[in-house]
This record gives structure tokens, C-alpha cells and sequence, in this order.
């Protein structure tokens, strides 16, 4: 077998392994990458004597060993096929990622920095709450350079609906994005998006992307009735390299969609997964609270809601509550 084609069978075992969260079986690969099965089981020796840790299971197949040690994802990422050069930077603990990030892109740090923590001491949340992230979630930021103001609105559905595609991929559940950027599953918060950044004369110098999802950390009791993880929807533990490599790849398409101004599908793939559209919902703002229908997402990402009587209210930044009943 020629040495450089050897390689490009490598990475693209590994790109699939990386990507999922079980065992794929050796058929599955051979018949996925129109290889031998002898020549998938030459390339698991090589990946092995390479330092990757695989697993095999005489009826399930091969899977990567290490898909939940975050201080390990950096060298995953290498293999990941994006526009955007993503470069991970795993820290056990710190105060907030975002400070971390918004610090070194201030600097002038490229596009594609991640940080990643294992546990926050002052997470941050949207609206200046408070973010409670503990050990077992995946708690990153990412820096982006969007040059156009109008493409980080967009750019917060565009992330919440890459990570909403990436959970639905990975783990066959249901999960939806509520406006403007929370993923609920069964109506209950399982991830959110804080975008923070610099503008200038109306360009944007950068911006920070927070992402944080409840994977496998223990919730506290009394957010428990808003709040979901995804152990507690699957019942068992998730690995978070699959999930964080699927959600990049997704970001990576989504950025270049926003790049080439196609707003009219990153809308779509929102609309699709929407939670909030069609409903009763109550919106509170900085400069109040409004009640109604939301009717719908408009190009530059604000919401639009037909209040009671009649109003139509575009709505840019609030809080979004799912009302039970529907209002006449
Ligand atoms: C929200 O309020 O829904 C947004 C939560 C964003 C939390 C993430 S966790 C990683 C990053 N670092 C932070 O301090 N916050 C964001």
C-alpha cells in the first residue's frame, strides 16, 4: 500500500471514530471507506502504535478510548476538516472562559482560539446571571472575527442551532433551540450561548462565542426543574469530544454560510429546530415585557411577536418564556 494514501485512510478511520459516541464496526468502516477489512485492522495497529488509545470489541467493533478527556481534544481537532483553524486550549480550572478568550482576542489572538475548561469558578450566563459550571460539562469559548454587526445576531442562532444539530446527530434525540440561542430538550435548558466582543465604528473587531452545555456534571436541586443534562436525558454518560468536534464542523459550515451572506438557510436550519416559533411566549427586555404569538425569525435574527392587541414588536435582545397555555 503506497504511504501517502496509508495516511489518508488514517485520518479518515480517525475522523470517523472521533465523531461518534459507541463502537463502529469493522464492516461499517471498510464498506464506509471502500477498504479491506484486513486494511481497517492494519490502520488500528498503526493508530494504536501512533498513541491513540482504541478499543476493540470482537462484535461491536473499534472506538476510541479517550473521547471524554478534554485535555485530549486538542489533537483530535487537527483532524477535523473546517474552513476555520480550530486550536484548543484545555485548562482544568479558571474563573470564566470568556475572560480568558476576550483577553487574548483583544490582543489580536486569530480566529479559531478555543478555550476549554474541565470546571468554571465564575461561569458567566446571559442578561450578567450567573452560570454555574462544574466538572462533567463542556464549558468553552471560541474566538470569530465576523466583520458585519448584522452577522452576530445571526451568528448566535447559527451556534445554537450547530449545537442543537450535533446533539441530535450524535445521540438520536429531539433537541430544539429557543430564541435566541438556549437548546431545550423536552422544554428543558440543556445548553446556552453568551455571545461578548468588541465593536468599533460599527465593525466588528471580535467576538467571543461562550458555549456551555450540561453534559454529564450533577445539576444543582434547584435549577433541576428548568434544567436538563444530557446523562440524564440518555441515562448514561456522554463522551464530549464527539460532541464538541460535531458542534465545531457545524459551527465551521454555518460561519461560512454567514461569510457568503446566506442568511435564508442559516434561518432555515433554525426554523427547523425551533421551540419558540407558533407559540404563546413572554418576552422580557430592557424596556419591558410583551406577551404574544411568535410569529417569526426575521434576516438580521430579531424576533417578531404579535402582542394581544395587535402590536407587531421586533425584538432583539430578552428573555424568551414558553407560555403553557395559548392566549386567544
Ligand atoms: C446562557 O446564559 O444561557 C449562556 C451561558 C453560557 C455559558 C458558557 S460556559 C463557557 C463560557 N464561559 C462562561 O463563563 N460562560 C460561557
Amino acid at each position: 500500500m503506497p504511504g501517502a494514501q496509508y495516511l489518508n485512510i488514517e485520518k479518515d478511520v480517525l475522523r470517523i471514530l472521533m465523531m461518534v459516541r459507541g463502537y463502529v464496526s469493522e464492516a461499517k468502516l471498510a464498506q464506509q471507506l471502500g477498504i479491506l477489512k484486513s486494511t481497517v485492522n492494519r490502520v488500528m495497529k498503526e493508530l494504536m502504535a501512533k498513541g491513540f488509545v482504541i478499543d476493540f470489541h470482537p462484535e461491536l467493533g473499534y472506538r476510541l478510548a479517550d473521547l471524554d478527556n478534554l485535555d485530549q481534544a486538542y489533537k483530535y481537532v487537527n483532524y477535523l476538516d473546517t474552513e476555520i483553524k480550530f486550536y484548543i486550549n484545555y485548562v482544568e480550572v479558571c474563573d470564566s472562559t470568556q475572560d480568558i478568550a476576550l483577553a487574548l482576542a483583544k490582543k489580536g489572538a486569530p480566529e479559531g482560539i478555543v478555550i476549554l475548561a474541565e470546571e468554571l469558578r465564575r461561569g458567566r450566563g446571559r442578561m450578567g446571571r450567573q452560570w454555574v459550571a462544574t466538572k462533567g460539562g463542556l464549558w468553552l469559548s471560541i474566538i470569530l472575527r465576523p466583520r458585519e454587526l448584522k452577522h452576530v445576531h445571526l451568528l448566535s442562532l447559527a451556534t445554537a442551532t450547530a449545537l442543537a444539530e450535533a446533539i441530535n446527530s450524535i445521540l438520536g434525540v429531539d433537541a430544539r433551540v429557543k430564541w435566541p440561542n438556549d437548546v431545550l430538550i423536552n422544554e428543558k435548558k440543556v445548553a446556552g450561548i453568551l455571545i461578548e466582543g468588541s465593536v468599533e465604528a460599527n465593525i466588528v473587531q471580535y467576538v467571543v462565542v461562550g458555549i456551555g452545555v450540561n453534559v454529564n456534571n450533577v445539576l444543582p436541586q434547584e435549577l433541576r426543574s428548568t434544567a436538563t443534562t444530557l446523562k440524564d436525558t440518555m441515562g448514561v454518560e456522554v463522551p464530549r469530544i464527539p460532541l464538541l468536534l460535531n458542534m465545531l464542523k457545524n459551527l465551521d459550515n454555518a460561519y461560512g454560510l454567514l461569510k457568503q451572506n446566506q442568511t435564508a438557510e442559516i434561518l432555515r436550519r433554525w426554523r427547523k429546530l425551533s421551540s419558540t416559533l407558533n407559540r404563546y411566549v413572554k418576552v422580557i427586555t430592557m424596556n419591558g415585557e410583551f406577551e404574544g404569538m411568535a410569529e417569526n425569525v426575521e434576516e438580521d435574527g430579531a424576533l417578531i411577536i404579535r402582542t394581544l392587541d395587535d402590536n407587531k414588536v421586533k425584538i432583539y435582545t430578552g428573555d424568551v418564556i414558553h407560555l403553557r397555555e395559548q392566549r386567544p
